[in-house]
């Protein structure tokens, strides 16, 4: 989308996750942002104007088993990416965090005033990130924007770029997948929560929404605006059977779903209030409808 609106990028990965036939325009460079040498070399090389910053283990099951890897990963290698920046003198930096920054709702909907309490390392990991930017502002001038992302969704509207993940851990990729796969099921977690039929509602964001956020976010900060936090979500929630019924009828498969007993620490409702990224970004999802996320997400898959 950078590259569609104009921009020049580089795209850094260490490929541990992430697939290089992703990188569909534009430069890449295979490294790791813990690298200060390999980073060295990049800012020399090129003159940014500004990072985005979406590299992470995104696992939270993982997380807790693991947490060393999460600090490591996701907060000690993202402060050598800071002090690299700042080495080299760029100063404007847009980073994903996520609503695991919340922990558990105080009320369905979340506003960026709820307080911040993650339940597992993984929020923790990206909560430490956001204290980091506040005070690296104070201290040095970094100008960032913190985007807390509810549950992303979606895929490439073009099916360009695959998801090309070895393993998924969200609801509507997971059970795509089961569709692919011989005896392959989806699980519901929890029938008897107090929502409209029973099971968890959660706000999904198209992928390209968020992009455009970013974009925004981006500009804004480049043209003078402030340090900033926002929520991104779509502001509506689904059910889980919702989401598992647009899959059925978009994809014309029918689901082997499990329905099983809740998972301790899953909310019933979880939902954005993103009143502050719509105005101060000018911003609306494009795709706030089921259907369209869970369409680009089977284009993003059918073709693996
Ligand atoms: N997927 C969601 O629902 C969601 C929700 C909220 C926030 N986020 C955040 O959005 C960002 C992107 O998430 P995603 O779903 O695209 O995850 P992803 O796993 O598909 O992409 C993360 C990429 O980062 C790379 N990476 C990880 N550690 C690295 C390192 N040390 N050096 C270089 N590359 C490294 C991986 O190889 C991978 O390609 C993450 O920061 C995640 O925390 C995602």
């Amino acid at each position: 989308m950078l590259q569609q609106a104009g921009y020049q990028t580089v795209v850094i990965d260490n490929l541990s996750r992430g697939s290089r036939s992703n990188v569909v325009r534009g430069e890449f460079a295979e490294g790791d942002i813990g690298d200060s040498a390999f980073l060295d070399r990049l800012f020399a090389q090129y003159s940014f104007s500004a990072v985005m910053h979406f590299a992470a283990l995104i696992d939270v099951g993982e997380s807790i088993q693991k947490p060393d890897l999460y600090y490591v990963n996701n907060v000690s290698r993202t402060l050598t990416l800071l002090q690299t920046m700042l080495r080299h003198g760029v100063t404007t930096f847009i980073f994903s965090s996520t609503a695991a920054v919340y922990g558990l709702p105080l009320k369905p909907t979340i506003d960026e005033a709820h307080p911040c309490n993650p339940i597992n390392p993984y929020g923790e990991s990206k909560l430490i990130v956001e204290k980091m930017l506040s005070d690296l502002g104070q201290a040095y001038g970094l100008k960032f924007c913190a985007l807390r992302y509810f549950n992303a969704a979606g895929g490439d509207p073009e099916g360009e770029i695959k998801n090309r993940r070895a393993k998924d851990s969200n609801l509507i990729p997971l059970a795509l997948r089961s569709l692919l796969e011989p005896a392959g099921k989806v699980k519901i977690f929890g029938t008897d929560y107090p929502t409209r039929d029973g099971t968890c509602v959660r706000d999904y964001i198209h992928v390209s929404d968020l992009g455009r956020a970013h974009i925004t976010a981006l500009e804004n900060l480049l043209s003078g605006s402030p340090s900033c936090c926002y929520n991104l979500g779509n502001g509506e929630g689904f059910t889980v059977r919702e989401v598992l019924q647009t899959i059925e009828k978009v994809t014309g498969r029918r689901l082997n779903i499990e329905e099983s007993a809740r998972r301790p620490g899953d909310p019933p409702v979880l939902v954005a209030n993103a009143a502050l990224a719509q105005k101060a970004l000018n911003w609306r999802p494009r795709y706030p409808n089921l259907d369209s996320m869970i369409e680009h997400a089977w284009l993003a898959l059918d073709y693996c």
